[in-house]
């Protein structure tokens, strides 16, 4: 059973699918793993360190996946290096399948079995497969490191010789577990942090981190969180009154880290520049919905801007990716728990339970086609029966 990892294609992918940890573990359920040279560089992994715990190394991406039956890859595998993939292969990735049905058709044509961890269920059995919990709670983290490197002011409060230096106002919108971690961070730091989200449940968690709930609590508030614990699109009459209610307290704020998100959907406008113009000059906004739109109407997917008033509004992409070595060895654990349930260890062979929940719930393409419910080509609609032709003297019901 061979594990290939080729180099991520994109640019401005730092991460790394293995680390010498799980390629250590992979060996020791029987696997080979070929690493393509230079894989891990952007992660502070050498090709010697892969080497060091039983790894080889391949020179490219095709000698690397040559006879691979399961591929690790943080991203999609780009069009030119599907046609290496071998068939029958399980490709195993953050697919992000939306909008890209075109590269589904090709790797379902390449006949590989396409998984998206991005698509792993929340449930307890599969907390350490969920990438997108391990990847948000560091993009929380480093939405702080980044936005009090762009203040040029302290965060915590100091009484010196010199003066007091106040403590920063950070304020955290939208409370999953990216802006958990923002609140916990900036708290550490020093910061006077406040937090608002649309889901009652996230008040005492703002409030168990000893943060300040700011929300407008009415009757859609109560009902905003669905059944599987994510945000409704809200109203336009919640909104405007959201707007309101947040607008008055952005004013006040040093720093703002936006990370609210409805599944499905666009990100939710937050951050209108009206409410950016009302900012001090040196404030900062860290726009972590930049890739899905963006929670502030200036924020520009990988600039910071700078506005005429002085606020810096910071729309860094791929942010887990500015913590590469880190946010790689959590990826990689997150990988080697799912392939764990994929294989047969005894017989050091694939096995994969088609109808395990984890991966009906992930499986993208098998044998040819694309099986995903959301994905897979529906029916053609039956075409409507043409009407009976009126007949001279019959009598119709209605
Ligand atoms: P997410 O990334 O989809 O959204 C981030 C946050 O934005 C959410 O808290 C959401 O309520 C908030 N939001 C949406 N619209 C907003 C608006 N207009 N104003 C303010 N905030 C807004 O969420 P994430 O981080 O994926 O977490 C979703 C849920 O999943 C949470 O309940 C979390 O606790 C739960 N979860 C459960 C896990 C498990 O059971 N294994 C693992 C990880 C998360």
């Amino acid at each position: 059973m061979r594990i290939a990892v080729p180099a991520e294609t994109q640019g401005a992918e730092t991460r790394v699918a293995v680390t010498p940890e799980t390629v250590r573990k992979f060996k020791s359920l029987g696997a080979e793993i070929a690493v393509q040279s230079g894989a891990g560089l952007a992660s502070g992994i050498s090709d010697a360190d892969y080497e060091a715990a039983g790894a080889t190394i391949a020179a490219d991406a095709a000698a690397a996946l040559a006879g691979a039956a399961i591929v690790l890859k943080v991203r999609r595998p780009a069009e030119s290096e599907i046609k290496s993939l071998p068939a029958g292969a399980l490709v195993i990735a953050t697919m992000d399948p939306y909008g890209n049905e075109a590269a589904l058709a090709a790797l379902a044509k390449a006949k590989v079995s396409a998984f998206a961890m991005e698509f792993m269920p929340r449930i307890t059995r599969a907390q350490v497969m969920d990438v997108l919990s391990s990847q948000a709670n560091l993009a929380g983290y480093r939405a702080v490191i980044d936005g009090a490197a762009e203040y040029g002011r302290a965060l915590p409060m100091m009484m010196t010789a010199a003066g007091t230096v106040p403590a920063a106002r950070i304020f955290i919108m939208g409370v999953g577990v990216a802006g958990l971690q923002a609140i916990a961070t900036a708290r550490r730091l020093g910061a006077i942090v406040t937090a608002t989200d649309v889901r009652p449940a996230t008040k005492e968690q703002v409030e168990s981190l000893g943060a300040k709930f700011l929300a407008v609590e009415d009757e859609e508030f109560k009902q905003a969180q669905t059944a599987g614990g994510y945000a409704k699109e809200m109203s336009k009459e919640y909104q405007a009154k959201q707007a309101e209610l947040t607008a008055s307290h952005i004013a006040k704020q040093d720093i703002v880290i936006t990370t609210a998100l409805i599944p499905g959907r666009p990100a939710p406008k937050l951050i209108t520049a009206a409410m950016v113009e009302s900012m001090k000059a040196g404030s900062v906004i860290v726009d972590l919905a930049v890739e899905r739109g963006g929670n502030c109407e200036l924020a520009k997917p990988g600039e910071v801007v700078v506005t005429p008033n002085g606020v810096r509004i910071v729309g860094h992409l791929n942010v887990p990716g500015r913590l590469a070595a880190t946010a790689s060895q959590l990826y990689a654990k997150n990988l080697l728990a799912f392939v764990e349930t994929l294989i047969d260890k005894s017989e050091k062979k694939v096995a994969v339970n088609w109808d395990d929940e984890l991966v009906r719930a992930t499986a993208l393409t098998r044998d040819g086609a694309v099986i995903h419910p959301n994905f897979a080509a529906k029916p053609a609609p039956k075409p409507e029966p043409e009407p009976a032709p009126a007949v001279e003297g019959s009598v119709t019901n209605g």
